[in-house]
């Protein structure tokens, strides 16, 4: 213990603050996932990953391009002959056929409503790098952005952790929704004042993660309004561009700074992007920094040095969105499994009474457990997000570890697993609430007949046990 204190006095604030997040309920599930996962035959009982936003569908369209294009990666007969340009090319520009082909893929993913300046892509390691480089561009230590809760809990260790720029809340709610107001964004703003905090910038996730919404044009117009009357930065993160798969579509915020040149500065803009979403490649490190701002884009740039995509992976993403009939299918082919999924999902939850809010993009949804808590407190939904790992054996994750303000809600992904796990990942749930309200029922007949007064403390003891466990007795297939 000693040793420790000694050890850590010898490191820098970063090393030693808990900065990354690492310890929070959303990782926790991670862990819990990591030490008992599901597996089909060797560990059916085990727990399955809900709470990891992959985009798993569509593989098979990706791995069949890769078959059929052999020269598009240098490390295949057809390809070698580039192996030596490619392997030795370190320009932090990036190849140019790469940030064409990239800005060419983020216009057809906003529909070809925008165009985008290949000039000003920047490289990055993810969105994740994309997102620290613009802290360090538009902020110093000490200053603030405002965030809509709930938000991407990763916010606070891309943003925050190594440069010490601050993240506060615009509270959001689901009254409405969890819309976005201008009455909330200026409340906000109006706290940090009064803490004597400087706002930088507002930071926009459309489509949202965790709430699969996408932003009306009126929302993404009133934020462009507030961030130009307080002359502060906008940074949207458009991670999940290509995964809205129903109607309404994804307006980006390129399209509001387009039609509205005279209204808004453009240079107060910024474009975060990568293809870990879209194209399902979080492996690659694709991150993209887009922004309207000069100074941004070449510093950014100098930045990327810290980060940047490897030649190989811009060589092979290069080709594969030129091809621009494949990009078409893939983004088609890719929502629609993305619908199909959603819609199996919610429905076969709402078909024993639990609720979503309604979206229509992302790679999860936001289920609305609120009902089921002891009590409306965080510790009420820790509790029973407790249950669901433990017991129910599935990570999904708590609308706490989002900054949402209200306890209730969890965020379960659904596109990173195949449609047996699905299946039984839908059942355990299922099985779950029913058993819930099967004991809830009991309890209440009990109760009316005066046989016994049961305590919420040995009603705890009955839930907590067997009856609630989905490898119990009990637990029937609901669904096929
Ligand atoms: C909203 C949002 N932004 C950024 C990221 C990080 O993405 P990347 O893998 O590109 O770093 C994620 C990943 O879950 C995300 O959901």
């Amino acid at each position: 213990m000693e040793h420790n204190k000694k050890q850590h006095q010898l490191l820098s604030r970063i090393a030693t603050n808990d900065g990354h997040g690492e310890n929070s309920p959303y990782f926790d599930g991670w862990k819990a996932y990591d030490s008992d996962p599901y597996h089909p035959t060797n560990n059916p009982n085990g727990v399955i990953q809900m709470g990891l936003a992959e985009n798993q569908l569509s593989f098979d369209l990706i791995q069949e391009w890769v078959v059929k294009n052999p020269t598009a990666s240098i490390c295949t007969a057809e390809g070698v002959s580039d192996f030596k340009d490619i392997a030795i090319f370190q320009d932090y520009h990036g190849l140019p056929k790469f940030r064409q082909a990239v800005a060419r893929f983020m216009e057809k993913v906003r529909g070809d409503k925008v165009s985008f300046d290949p000039d000003r892509i920047v490289m990055s390691g993810g969105a994740t790098g994309a997102q620290e480089t613009l802290a360090f561009c538009l902020a110093d230590p000490g200053e603030a952005f405002l965030v809509p809760t709930p938000y991407y809990p990763a916010f606070d260790r891309d943003l925050r952790w190594r440069t010490g720029v601050q993240l506060l809340p615009i509270v959001c709610e689901s009254s409405n929704d969890f819309k976005l107001t201008r009455e909330a964004m200026e409340t906000a703003y109006d706290k940090a004042q009064e803490s004597n905090i400087r706002v930088k910038g507002l930071l926009l996730n459309n489509p949202s993660n965790p709430l699969g919404t996408v932003m009306d044009r009126e929302t993404l117009q009133e934020a462009a309004n507030f961030i130009t009357e307080k002359n502060i930065h906008l940074v949207c993160d458009e991670i999940y561009a290509a995964t809205v798969f129903s109607q309404p579509g994804f307006i980006s915020i390129a399209e509001i700074v387009q039609e509205n040149p005279l209204k808004i500065n453009p240079e107060l803009v910024h474009i975060v992007y990568s293809l870990s979403k879209d194209l399902g490649f979080p492996g690659f490190r694709v991150g993209i920094l887009y922004s309207y701002n000069d100074s941004v884009v070449n510093c950014a740039r100098k930045m990327s040095s810290f980060g940047l995509v490897s030649t190989q992976t811009q060589q092979l993403i290069a080709s594969m969105l030129s091809d621009e009939i494949f990009v078409e299918k893939f983004i088609a082919e890719s929502s629609e499994r993305l619908s199909k999924r959603y819609n199996y999902f919610t429905r076969g939850l709402s078909q024993v009474g639990i609720g979503s809010l309604n979206s229509n993009a992302g790679l999860y949804f936001w289920m609305d457990l609120r009902r089921l808590l002891k009590e409306q407190t965080t510790d009420g939904e820790m509790e029973l997000w407790r249950v669901i790992i433990n017991e129910v054996k599935l990570n999904v994750s708590p609308g706490s570890s989002f900054h949402c303000s209200e306890p209730g809600w969890f965020r379960v992904c659904f596109a990173n697993m195949d449609d047996e796990t699905v299946r039984v990942a839908l059942r355990r749930i299922r099985n779950f609430v029913l058993q819930d309200k099967s004991a809830a029922k009991k309890q209440c007949r009990r109760r009316s007949k005066l046989e016994i007064s049961l305590s919420f403390r040995r009603r705890d003891d009955i839930i907590m046990g067997n009856v609630m466990s989905p490898h119990s007795p009990m637990s029937s297939p609901l669904v096929q």
